[in-house]
């Protein structure tokens, strides 16, 4: 069967699609920061308590049920654009992970629950049902995680949608050479964020052990990410290699910004500066999205060109979109402002 057979056809769009490429990097790249502080914190907070300490599970547990209702906010955006110029891949890799896909909602259910209880269960419950707690809840996370990379790189693979009629049941993409080492770099990263996010729990409650057990695990977790991070380039096909190698001038740039922006990064992460660390690991998630742009482009290469899709030039919801955009993203610094500003999760006001 000819896999193209199976995409459907690019619905025209109201304005060009750099709009929407640009909208769905820059949410994305909120999202996975979001995302990085919850799964970073709560695994380095899991590692600490089964090691006896449980001062930092304690601490980032009073922010894991926020964290984890902004990480899906902030994955709302990414993904009505995503819908937008690629709906007509995502769609179609959602429908065929099927059950797998479902699963999230319930995983995700399970962990805010898992979460909730630890937070306002705290004082009553022993130990081991604590650590059962954060477990369950961090692998339900672990669990969402994967299933979005099997989406979005099955998305970009149409040659390998063929396989749910041969098997005739729901599919991953688990036979693609490229989804572990990019879900491994995803979560390694989360470790470097989460740690730098404990980092500023710490300076913010002018807390030194939390800023020293943080920039620890951030750098040390950045270290591993530059060797996962190469093992993800390798794992790409051999032409798509080239075009980051040069061939192609505006990705081989990216890559190289993005490279370079870690460095700043592992050199604020060096300083112990939590603060640098948190501006350079924002602008190097950035310019990494960038750069997995680049990716799905290079694959889709052969089925589709986004700048092909027709565009009918209608701007006034977009406009409507911006104010509210605008008014929104007030309204977020406003919440990010109070939730810094609660020392104690359960007596805060979030
Ligand atoms: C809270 C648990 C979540 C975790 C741990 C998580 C993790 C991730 C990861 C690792 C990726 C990158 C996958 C890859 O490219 O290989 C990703 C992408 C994405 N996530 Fe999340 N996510 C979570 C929740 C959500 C939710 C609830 C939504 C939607 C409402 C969402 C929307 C998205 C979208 C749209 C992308 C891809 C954007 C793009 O391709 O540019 N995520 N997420």
């Amino acid at each position: 069967m000819n896999p193209a057979m199976l995409i459907p056809l690019a619905e025209p769009l109201p304005i060009p699609s750099v709009w929407f490429d640009v909208l769905l990097i820059v949410t994305f790249a909120a999202h996975i920061l979001f995302m990085n502080a919850l799964v970073g914190s709560a695994a380095i907070g899991l590692v600490r308590m089964l090691r006896g300490n449980d001062k930092v599970a304690h601490d980032v547990g009073q922010k894991l049920p926020p964290l984890l209702a902004l990480t899906i906010n902030m994955g709302v955006a990414p993904l009505l654009f995503l819908q937008v110029n690629y709906g007509h891949f995502d769609y179609v890799s959602s429908v065929l992970m099927g059950g797998w896909w479902l699963g999230v909602i319930a995983a995700l259910m399970l962990s805010y629950y898992g979460f909730y209880a630890y937070k306002f269960g705290y004082e009553t419950m022993g130990q081991g049902k604590r650590n059962t707690l954060f477990l369950i809840s961090l692998a339900g996370l672990l669990y969402v995680g994967f299933m979005l990379s099997n989406n979005m790189t099955l998305m970009i693979r149409p040659e390998a949608w063929t396989r749910y009629f041969t098997e005739g049941t729901d599919i991953l993409n688990l036979d693609d050479p490229m989804l572990y080492p990019r879900f491994l770099h995803f979560m390694v990263g989360a470790v470097a964020i989460g740690g730098i996010f404990i980092a500023l729990l710490g300076q913010w409650r002018k807390d030194d052990e939390h800023v020293d057990v943080g920039m620890t695990w951030f750098l040390r977790a950045t270290l591993i990410n530059l060797g996962v991070g190469m093992w993800y380039l390798m794992s790409l096909p051999g032409d798509m290699i080239l075009n980051f190698m040069g061939r192609n001038l505006p990705a081989t740039m990216t890559l190289i910004v993005s490279m370079g922006s870690a460095a700043f990064l592992i050199w604020a992460g060096i300083r112990k500066s939590p603060t640098q660390a948190a501006i350079w690991a924002s602008t190097t998630v950035f310019f990494m999205a960038c750069t997995r742009h680049w990716v799905r482009a290079f694959h889709l290469e052969p089925y589709f060109k986004i700048e092909t899709t027709p565009v009918t030039y209608q701007y006034s919801s977009f406009y409507l979109f911006l104010g509210f955009l605008i008014v929104g993203l007030a309204g977020i610094g406003y919440m990010l402002k109070l939730y810094f500003k609660a020392t104690n999760g359960t007596k805060g006001r979030i």
